[in-house]
């Protein structure tokens, strides 16, 4: 495993410049450090998390087209910011081009900007990771989502989602991705549900 870790390195290390793979890189330990505390595999969890932004060097005009030929589904927002396509492009590019047949692990990267509701822990490790990672500097309440990150991860999903929808409101409407919306609700309306059985049945147990 520790030599499919290097050969996956070192293409992305070609792919990306060097701000994007060293953030990959961070990402990539981010989950690794999640996996451990919430008991999952670290190999999936380094692997979603260091080819999780593997599109990411596709030019934007690219982008369209190339998920048009792929037949994947390309939305009004995603046209109007292709960027928000790696993404899924790039569940498209683990499988062709890196070799992965996890679906799982396709999943995380294909997940890893807006959420889904109902995420697997894999898939809320790389959602959370790419937004806490230690280069990460511009959020708001980073301290806080951090230590979140590794106590209570559905509430730190739901924080996260929560400030995005805020500034996306703010700058500009055009350019929310509806499953970002789709997800925020799912995991408020769950931790409401949760707040609930606590006051029935007393406090949850930590996680890690
Ligand atoms: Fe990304
Ligand atoms: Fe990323």
């Amino acid at each position: 495993m520790l030599e499919d870790y290097r050969k996956l390195k070192k293409k992305m290390k070609k792919t990306l410049p060097e701000l994007r793979y060293r953030h990959s890189v961070n990402v990539a330990n981010t989950s690794v450090a999640l996996a451990m505390c919430y008991g999952k595999n670290l190999d999936r969890a380094y692997i979603a998390g260091i080819l999780h932004d593997c599109a990411k060097a596709i030019p934007d005009e690219e982008r369209v087209q190339i998920c048009e030929k792929e037949g994947i589904e390309v939305t009004e927002v995603e046209r109007r910011n292709p960027a928000l396509l790696h993404a899924k492009m790039g569940a498209l590019m683990a499988q062709r081009d890196y070799g992965i047949k996890d679906t799982g692990i396709l999943n995380a990267i294909r997940y890893h900007t807006t959420g889904r509701p109902n995420m697997t822990m894999l898939e809320k490790i790389i959602f959370v990771s790419d937004y806490i990672e230690p280069l990460r500097d511009r959020a708001p309440r980073l301290r806080l989502l951090r230590m979140l990150a590794f106590q209570d991860i559905d509430r730190c999903v739901y924080e996260i989602t929560s400030d995005s929808v805020a500034f996306l409101e703010k700058r500009s409407k055009d350019s929310m991705d509806q499953m970002t919306v789709k997800t925020y609700r799912y995991y408020q309306r769950l931790l409401k549900e949760r707040e609930g059985s606590e006051e029935q049945n007393g406090p949850r147990e930590g996680n890690c």
